[in-house]
């Protein structure tokens, strides 16, 4: 299959409050998917009236797991780009599901609030990203604000992250100095509007290079001066821009912009166009999965509980890899043996979710089931085949469970493998003691876990502290080394869902301590779903 349609999955990584859904209403109004700013967050009794979503959902007002947006451009030559936002949920809804959306994606955009530069949850989301190399372009977001000097959150990007950085604009002046951003790859110059709004409402001066006395015209003299020296200092201290090495994931583009007042937004998306890679080839067993391929195939990365939970509704997301997909198609859902006909599937836009009648790779598409379908599934027309690369990842809070009725135990047990399964939590059997322990890596996840324990099962149950902060998958080559260390720690030792040893420590520095001492064994912050 040739000429497959273009498409650029992405998603925004971010700490809370840099901008992120600023700047996702921004890229949907300029890529025409909704026409009011204010769409993407609804709140309060807005949210309740359009979806029916779970109760706890309902009673925050936030939205618990994430979703899939779309909108279109047609470039100067005409085609026509499908742009894949896929939303990573980041404040109390921060889930492993925020992690494991990023192994769908091809690119991902990082936000940085000017002011703060890189912050914790940045840095983790960044982390996943590298797993997969997947390439990057930052916007350092509110340049319209007070903000930290330029050179200085670019170097903090460069040595916090260990990657080349390339600024594709500069702003001049932030905050109260702002005068707008010039755009060093097209050498032209985004200004405010005059009134007091501040917003960028097209006024775009184009110039011959930093050299062009019409800055002058245009910028004050301070002003001018400051952009040619920083930006002329920039570009002769920075690595210039390589696709290759933007592509390998070695290489970040800094654009400098405010979501808020609508500056840089265009260049961003320019970029998503002109750098940002369409489908790569999947890594899977026994081979990997190229896009050009004419069987459809699949990976189920998410699957969404809500609805009605007396029906126990699922929405399984997966992500077309090989393929063109069409309403009504039978898939095999690999090593169950079971084909499940997709009749009604979801397409994703802003809004509201609409009927697809076809996907194309890189493409995100909703499954309604009813739990037939689990996190890291691979869907084919036959083949067998499965999409390696979607990991568990290492909890970051873990909870003993506390049973109110103890003749439930048997109800618990399947409730907590089923969600399991389901990724949405990971469950762990301490080598002493009884008590199940829960992992997951946001707070909101156990809240979950209760309301959906008593609405689906039946069971009625709480949470207790644990000893524990965090916990690592233990390997090692020599059994003998592994036998031991378990032997000589069996207090800190579980066994996950499937019978492997898991060590858990009490704080970043005794996981440090222990890791530094047993060379021999490897401790993993990520486990493969089988
Ligand atoms: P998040 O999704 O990353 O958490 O961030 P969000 O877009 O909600 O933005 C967080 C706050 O930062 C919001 O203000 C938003 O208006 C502001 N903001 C976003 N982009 C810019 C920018 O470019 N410049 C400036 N000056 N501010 C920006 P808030 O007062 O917390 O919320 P709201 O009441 O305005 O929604």
């Amino acid at each position: 299959m040739t000429n497959l349609p273009e498409r650029r999955t992405f998603a925004i990584i971010s700490h809370p409050d840099a901008g992120k859904t600023t700047l996702t209403e921004k890229l949907l109004l300029v890529g025409g998917a909704i026409h009011l700013a204010g769409e993407v967050k609804a709140r309060g009794a807005n949210r309740r009236a359009r979806s029916d979503w779970m109760k706890i959902e309902q009673q925050r007002g936030i939205s618990v797991t994430s979703s899939v947006m779309t909108f279109e451009r047609t470039e100067a030559d005409g085609t026509i780009i499908t742009f894949n936002l896929l939303d990573t949920p980041g404040h109390e809804d921060f889930s492993e599901d925020t992690y494991r959306t990023l192994t769908a994606v091809d690119s991902a955009v990082m936000v940085i609030d000017a002011a703060r530069g890189i912050e914790a949850q940045t840095r983790k989301l960044f982390e996943v990203c590298r797993l997969r190399n997947v390439p990057i372009i930052t916007f350092v977001n509110k340049v319209d604000r007070e903000g930290r000097a330029p050179f200085e959150l670019l170097d903090e990007v460069a040595d916090a992250l260990a990657l080349d950085v390339c600024p594709m604009s500069w702003p001049v002046g932030m905050g109260g100095t702002f005068e707008g951003i010039y755009d060093l790859a097209y050498n032209r110059l985004y200004q405010p509007a005059d009134d007091a709004t501040g917003a960028f409402e097209g006024k775009v001066v184009p110039v011959a290079g930093l050299d062009d006395p019409a800055l002058e015209g245009v910028l004050s003299p301070e002003g001018a001066a400051l952009l040619r020296e920083e930006a002329e200092l920039a570009q002769a201290g920075y690595a210039a821009f390589d696709m290759a090495a933007y592509r390998a994931g070695d290489l970040t583009p800094v654009y400098f912009g405010s979501a808020l007042k609508d500056f840089g937004v265009a260049e961003l998306i320019d970029a998503l166009s002109g750098f940002a890679p369409g489908p790569r080839a999947q890594p899977a067993e026994p081979r990997d999965v190229s896009p050009e391929e004419s069987q459809v195939a699949g990976f189920i990365f998410k699957v969404q509980a809500n609805m009605n939970p007396q029906h126990r509704d699922r929405v399984a997301f997966m992500r077309l890899c090989a393929g063109r997909f069409k309403r009504g198609m039978k898939l095999a859902q690999i090593g169950t043996g079971k084909t499940i006909a997709v009749h009604s599937p979801l397409l994703f836009l802003a809004r509201d979710r609409e009927l697809a009648d076809e996907a194309w790779p890189g493409d995100i598409i909703g499954i309604p089931n009813h739990g037939t379908l689990r996190v890291g599934d691979t869907l084919t027309e036959g083949e067998v085949l499965r999409f390696t690369g979607l990991p568990n990842f290492a909890p970051e809070i873990l909870r003993r469970i506390r049973l109110a009725d103890p003749t439930k135990t048997k109800q618990l047990r399947n409730a907590l493998n089923d969600m399991a399964e389901e990724g949405i939590m990971q469950v762990f059997h301490p080598s002493i003691g009884s008590q199940w322990i829960v992992g997951v890596v946001g707070q909101l996840q156990l809240d979950v876990l209760i309301s959906r324990l008593q609405a689906e099962y039946k069971v009625d149950a709480g949470f207790e502290a644990s000893p524990w902060d965090t916990a690592r998958w233990v390997t090692a080559d020599d059994p003998k080394a592994l036998d031991e260390f378990v032997g000589q720690h069996r207090a800190a030792m579980a066994e996950d869902r499937d019978g492997a040893p898991v060590f858990m420590a009490k704080d970043a520095w005794e996981l440090n301590y222990i890791t530094g001492r047993f060379p021999a064994l490897r401790f993993a912050a990520t486990k493969d779903r089988r």
